[in-house]
C-alpha cells in the first residue's frame, strides 16, 4: 500500500526534497552511471530524453526497489507533433482550423509514447508567433490568440483524456510561458520588451485556455520580458498562473533556464537563481542542477523558505499520484505495439492533407487524369527526414514518404522523372542542367522546394526567411521554361517568395507534414483531397514587413494612396502576401445573408448570427468560416479585426448550409485602461467571412449595452436576407 504523500513529505530529506525537484536527461536508451547513483539515492525525481521501454523498467525499478522511499520517477519527453508516427508540425495542423482533428493527433501520439514508458510531454507549445524569421514559429498555432487558445485546449484533451492515470495518456506541459515569440527582432533566446496588454491579450490567453482545461505542467521561457526572465516571474507565475487562473499543477523549468538566469543578469550566483525561480513558482529544474547546487546554500542565506521547497514537492508528488505511479510505477510498459499501426498512418494522412494550404492556382490544379509526365524537381523531391520537421522525436527511426514517391503511387501510368536541381542550402548549382533535361520532357515541373529540418524550431532564426542556397536559381530557370509549374513549399515558417506567387502556375504551403508528407501531398495535388487548409499566419510580402498580423490597431492616418502622410512603405505595399486564414479549394465557396438574432446585446445575453455557405464549385469541400469583430469606439483602440469563433463545414457541389455562431456578451469585453475587463456601451461590428481580408468579409452590426443589472434576453433568429455580398 503506497504512503500518502503527504506521509513521504514528512519522511523526507532536504537533499531528497531536492532530488524531487531535479530533472536531468538520459540519451534515449540509456543514462550515465551517475545519474542512476543520483536515482539510487533519491537525488532524482524525473527525467527527459529516455525513451526505451526496457531501461524505463529498469530506472524506474531502481527508484521503487532501490531508494529508501521508493519514489517513482516520471520520464519526460518532446512529444510535439507525434512520437513514433510524426504528425505535421504544429503550425501546419493549425492550419486545419479543427479542434478535433488536434485532439485526436495528440491522442494517438500519447498511446505511442506510453508505450515506450512515457507519461509527460513537454507539448503543446502554444507561442504566438507573428514573426516568421523566428525558427519556433514551426512549433506554434500562429498568430492568433483564438486559434491558439482553441489548439491549446484540444492538445490538451488530446494529451491527457479524462484521467491523468489512463495508462494511454500523458501529462501535457503548456510551454512556453510568457511571450517567448516576442523575441526582439525573432532572433532567438534574445529579450523582449512588450507592453503589460499585449502580454495580457495575446500572449497570455492560449495559456489560459491550457489551464482551464486542466494541463498538468506549464514551463517557463527560457526569455525575460523587459528585464523580468520567465524563470524569476513572480507577476507571471505566481500571481497570474497559480493565483489568477488556480493552476495548481506543476511548474517545470526550461533547459537549464535557472543556472541561466545568472547570464540574463538578475542573480548574483547559483543560490540566488535557485531562490528567485523557487519564490516564482518553479517546481522543478530541467538539466540546471541549479536546485541541486543553490538551494541549499539560498536556505542557509535566508533568499528561499522550507516551505516554498515543501510546496514544490508536494505539487511533484501531486503529479505523480495523478498519473498513478504509487499505483502502478511502470504503467504502460506492458502494452505491446499494434500489429499494425495503419489506422495511426491514415490518420497522420488524413491530418498532413489537411494542413496543407492551396495558396495560388491559375487552374492547373488539381492535375487532371490525362497526364503523361511529370518532372518533380528541387532539393526537397526524394528528402524524406526533412518532411519530418524539427521536433519529429523518435520518428527519425523510419523514413517518411518523399513527394515523388507519393506521386508515382499517385499516378501509377504517368512517368514520374526526379531531379534534385541544387542542394537545400549552398551554392551548387551543377545539377540544374539535369533537371532542366527531365523538365523539358515533361507536360508538368512540380517544383519541390524550400528549408531543411534544421532551419527552423527551436535556435532556428533566420533573418531572411526565404528560399535557402541557390534555389531561387533552379526555380527561375524552370519557370523559364514556360510549362505549368507548381511549387510546394516544405518548411517551418511562411517563406518570403513574391517572385514565384507572381510566375508559378501553383504554389502550395506543405510545411512540414510528417511521415506521410509525400501521400498527402499527392492527394491534393491529384484532387483526391480537395485543399481546406488556411493560414494560421500572415504570409508576408517582404521580410521589411514583418511582425505582420492581421488583428492591427487603427492608426490616427490610415495609408491613403495620394497623400504621403499616411500609414504605409514607400516601397512596398503595407498588405501581406496571403492574409490570415487564407487557403484556396477545388471549390468556390459563397457566403451571403448575414444575419443576427437581435440587434442588442446586454451583459449576461448571447446572441446567434448565421451564414449562408454555398459551394458553387466542382468539388465537394470543407469551408473554414471565421467569424471577427470589430469595436470602433472604445476607451483603449481595439485592432481592425478580431477573432472571436471559427467554424467548419463540409458541402456537395451545389449544395448550401446554413452556419451559426453563438456570441455571449463576453466576447464584446477587453481589457480596459487599467487593464481590468470592460464591457462598454456602443456599436460593434461583426464580421464573417474565410479569411481576415477586409474585402471579402459580410458585415453586420450590433449594439452592446453595458448594463450588468439587465434581464438576460436572447433573440429569434430572422429569415436569410435575400440580398447576396456584403452590406448591412
Ligand atoms: C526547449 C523546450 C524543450 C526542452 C526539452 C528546450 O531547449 O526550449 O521546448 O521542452 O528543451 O527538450
Amino acid at each position: 500500500m503506497a504512503r500518502p504523500i503527504d506521509a513521504l513529505l514528512a519522511a523526507m530529506t532536504l537533499e531528497e526534497k531536492i532530488g524531487q525537484l531535479t530533472m536531468t536527461e538520459g540519451s534515449g536508451h540509456g543514462v550515465a552511471r551517475d545519474v542512476q547513483t543520483a536515482i539510487r539515492q533519491g537525488g532524482l525525481g524525473s527525467l527527459l530524453n529516455v525513451h526505451h521501454a526496457p531501461t524505463v523498467r529498469e530506472l524506474q525499478r531502481l527508484a521503487v526497489e532501490e531508494t529508501r522511499l521508493g519514489i517513482p520517477l516520471v520520464f519526460g519527453l518532446d512529444v510535439l507533433h507525434g512520437h513514433r508516427t510524426i504528425f505535421p508540425i504544429p503550425l501546419a495542423e493549425a492550419a486545419a482550423f479543427d479542434p478535433a482533428l488536434w485532439e485526436k493527433t495528440a491522442a494517438a501520439a500519447a498511446a505511442e509514447a506510453t508505450r515506450d514508458g512515457i507519461m509527460l510531454t513537454f507539448a503543446p507549445m502554444l507561442d504566438l508567433a507573428r514573426d516568421p524569421r523566428w525558427g519556433r514559429i514551426a512549433e506554434s498555432p500562429g498568430e492568433d490568440p483564438l486559434l491558439g487558445s482553441r489548439f491549446a485546449a484540444a492538445k490538451v484533451r488530446g494529451f491527457q483524456g479524462h484521467a491523468l492515470s489512463d495508462p494511454m495518456r500523458l501529462a501535457a506541459t503548456a510551454k512556453h510561458i510568457g511571450a517567448y515569440g516576442a523575441v526582439t527582432a525573432g532572433r532567438e533566446y534574445a529579450s523582449s520588451d512588450i507592453s503589460e496588454r499585449s502580454l495580457l491579450e495575446l500572449h497570455l490567453p492560449a495559456f489560459k485556455a491550457a489551464a482551464e482545461a486542466g494541463v498538468a505542467a506549464v514551463m517557463a521561457a527560457f526569455t525575460d520580458i523587459a528585464g523580468v526572465p520567465a524563470h524569476a516571474n513572480v507577476a507571471l507565475l505566481r500571481d497570474r498562473l497559480r493565483q489568477g487562473w488556480g493552476f495548481d499543477g506543476v511548474v517545470v523549468s526550461d533547459y537549464g533556464a535557472i543556472a541561466e538566469l545568472v547570464p540574463h543578469g538578475v542573480a548574483a550566483d547559483i543560490a540566488e537563481a535557485a531562490a528567485l525561480a523557487l519564490n516564482a513558482g518553479v517546481d522543478i529544474d530541467m538539466m540546471g542542477g541549479a536546485y541541486r547546487r543553490g538551494l541549499p546554500a539560498a536556505l542557509a542565506r535566508g533568499l528561499v523558505g522550507a516551505e516554498a521547497v515543501d510546496a514544490a514537492v508536494m505539487r511533484v508528488l501531486r503529479l505523480k499520484e495523478q498519473l498513478g505511479l504509487f499505483d502502478d510505477p511502470y504503467r504502460g510498459l506492458s502494452r505491446s505495439a499494434p500489429a499494425d499501426d495503419g489506422l495511426v498512418r491514415g490518420l497522420a494522412r488524413e491530418a498532413a492533407r489537411r494542413s496543407i494550404v492551396l495558396l495560388s492556382n491559375d487552374g492547373v490544379l488539381p492535375l487532371p487524369p490525362t497526364l503523361r509526365r511529370v518532372a518533380v524537381v528541387g532539393p526537397l523531391a526524394a528528402a524524406n527526414r526533412p518532411m519530418l520537421g524539427p521536433w519529429a522525436a523518435l520518428g527519425d527511426a523510419t523514413p517518411a514518404t518523399t513527394i515523388a514517391d507519393g506521386l508515382r503511387r499517385a499516378l501509377p501510368s504517368c512517368a514520374i522523372d526526379v531531379a534534385m536541381g541544387t542542394p537545400i542550402d549552398g551554392a551548387d548549382t551543377s545539377g540544374i542542367a539535369d533537371a532542366c533535361r527531365i523538365a523539358e520532357a515533361a507536360d508538368i515541373i512540380v517544383l519541390c522546394l524550400g528549408e531543411d529540418d534544421t532551419m527552423s524550431g527551436e535556435a532556428g532564426s533566420r533573418a531572411r526567411p526565404e528560399l535557402p542556397g541557390a534555389q531561387r536559381t533552379l526555380a527561375e530557370v524552370m519557370l523559364d521554361l514556360g510549362k505549368p509549374v507548381v511549387a510546394l513549399l516544405t518548411s517551418g515558417r511562411p517563406l518570403i517568395v513574391p517572385w514565384l506567387v507572381e510566375r508559378a502556375s501553383a504554389v502550395l504551403a506543405t510545411w512540414f507534414l510528417g511521415h506521410e508528407a509525400g501521400h498527402a501531398i499527392a492527394d491534393v495535388l491529384t484532387g483526391a483531397a480537395n485543399p481546406s487548409g488556411r493560414l494560421p499566419v500572415s504570409w508576408p510580402r517582404d521580410v521589411g514587413q514583418v511582425p505582420i498580423f492581421y488583428a492591427e490597431r487603427p492608426t490616427g492616418r490610415p495609408a491613403e494612396a495620394a497623400n504621403r502622410f499616411t500609414s504605409k512603405y514607400l516601397d512596398l505595399p503595407a498588405t501581406p502576401q496571403f492574409p490570415f486564414g487564407h487557403g484556396l479549394s477545388y471549390s468556390r465557396f459563397v457566403l451571403s445573408g448575414l444575419r443576427i438574432s437581435a440587434d442588442e446585446i446586454r451583459s449576461g445575453d448571447d446572441v446567434e448570427v448565421a451564414v449562408e455557405v454555398a459551394n458553387d464549385g466542382p468539388a465537394a469541400g470543407q469551408a473554414t468560416i471565421l467569424l471577427f469583430i470589430h469595436d470602433p469606439v472604445a476607451c483603449v483602440a481595439r485592432p481592425r479585426l478580431e477573432l472571436k469563433d471559427f467554424t467548419r463545414v463540409g458541402l456537395m457541389p451545389g449544395e448550401r448550409e446554413s452556419v451559426r455562431f453563438r456570441l455571449a456578451s463576453e466576447t464584446f469585453m477587453f481589457p480596459g485602461r487599467d487593464l481590468s475587463p470592460v464591457l462598454e456601451t456602443g456599436e460593434i461590428e461583426i464580421l464573417v467571412g474565410t479569411s481576415a481580408a477586409p474585402d471579402g468579409l459580410l458585415r453586420t452590426s450590433l449594439r452592446v449595452i453595458a448594463d450588468r443589472e439587465a434581464e438576460p434576453r436572447r433573440g429569434a433568429i430572422p429569415e436569410p436576407r435575400t440580398e447576396s455580398g456584403p452590406g448591412r
